[in-house]
């Protein structure tokens, strides 16, 4: 009977222990959490937030003022050429759809654009939502909460004017992949435990979508205005926000325990390379307009200027990674492994050397023939 007595007392004790150690460790790393969302002792921080704030007020639009969707010259129709993609798309300069009618070009160009509008604004909900999330546990005072709600008035204004486009060229496009559409009210949730995921997991939402725009706008020429208008603003805008997670993160990273960077370095370049296929259309898309699957697992996958492509658009975030000390021999395995290894840029936005694009041929394109 004693002997029971003494086993359940050190049952109980160590359950005791247990709970003790763990409310313990619970309190150590939400006291650690809390002095991490602090930044008034760093000047240089607070000045770059309140750069961005002004210039979120300076120059900011609206899609309903800046934008006049029922001019003439953004009007949509569907027998005008300017939708046919473009070199800069890994689809548009296939021998593929360079032969096909000038029509089904137009066809597949619209859904395109409608497409990775379509996406854009889905990345930028799960991104207003954890900015959400993360300014709710923001200290009073702090830069980071005007800035934050500054940002998600920003995407709010751009998922407007993204879904204005896609209603305008009126394809039914799902936007983004179904399993991330799944899980996508899952994903701000860990803004506010985890922020620093979140932040790589912003930057790996923007920089693609970003970098894709720039060269678009870069190559200019036969784009469709409208499409052009709504990328320059997107493009303006987009500049502040990765400045502020590129800034957020260069604080806090380097202060991470070793082993929590150990992680968030393995983290990034998996989150870099899922997120930035976000815009490949889904296989609905391929099966609509009858293209060949080997032609789909070339363009998006496998052709030498797409991976290249992959590779230079996160020159930045390879920088970034080596400032704050995510770049070890694990790490850089997992960037090859992931395919988007390389140099990392010497500045922010150097410009990449490409590979030259596939040369488009003037397209034999067979007359149009216009629908009823
Ligand atoms: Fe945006
Ligand atoms: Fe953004």
């Amino acid at each position: 009977m004693a002997g029971e007595l003494v086993d359940i007392c050190s049952v109980l004790g160590a359950i005791v222990l247990g709970i003790s150690l763990l409310l313990l460790a619970w309190r150590r790393i939400v006291k650690r959490w809390s002095r991490n969302m602090d930044v008034s002792d760093d000047t240089r921080y607070a000045e770059t937030l309140t750069t961005l704030s002004e210039a979120s007020v300076r120059r900011s639009f609206d899609p309903y003022t800046d934008i006049d969707w029922d001019a003439q010259e953004f009007a949509v129709t569907a027998d005008d050429p300017r939708w046919v993609l473009s070199a800069s798309d890994p689809l548009g300069r296939h021998p593929w759809y360079r032969t096909q009618q000038l029509e089904k070009q137009i066809a597949i160009g619209m859904w395109r654009a409608a497409h990775i509008a379509k996406a854009s604004l889905h990345l930028e909900s799960i991104l207003i939502r954890g900015l959400m999330q993360y300014s709710f546990w923001v200290p009073n005072g702090s830069p980071e909460y005007r800035y934050c709600l500054h940002e998600a008035v920003e995407e709010c204004n751009h998922s407007m004017m993204f879904q204005e486009l896609v209603n305008r060229i009126g394809v039914n496009v799902p936007g983004m992949p179904r399993l991330l559409r799944w899980i996508s009210p899952f994903v701000p949730l860990y803004a506010g435990p985890l922020p620093n995921v979140f932040f790589f997991g912003v930057m790996a939402g923007e920089v693609p979508i970003d970098y894709r725009q720039k060269n678009m706008l870069r190559e200019g020429g036969s784009l469709h205005p409208i499409v052009q208008k709504v990328m320059a603003i997107h493009v303006a805008e987009e500049a502040r926000h990765i400045s502020f997670a590129d800034a957020y993160l260069r604080k806090r990273v380097p202060n991470l325990l070793r082993i929590s960077r150990f992680w968030l370095s393995l983290y990034v370049p998996v989150s870099m390379r899922v997120l930035c296929q976000v815009t490949v259309p889904p296989r609905s898309f391929f099966k609509e307009f009858d293209i060949p699957r080997s032609v789909r697992k070339e363009v998006f996958f496998d052709a030498p200027e797409s991976r290249q492509t992959l590779r230079n658009m996160f020159g930045d975030v390879r920088m970034l990674c080596y400032d704050v000390g995510l770049m070890n021999p694990f790490a850089l395995l997992m960037w090859r492994i992931c395919k988007i290894g390389g140099r990392p840029s010497r500045y922010r936005s150097e410009p990449q050397r490409e590979h030259p694009l596939t040369p488009v041929r003037p397209a034999k394109r067979p007359p149009l023939t216009v629908r009823d």
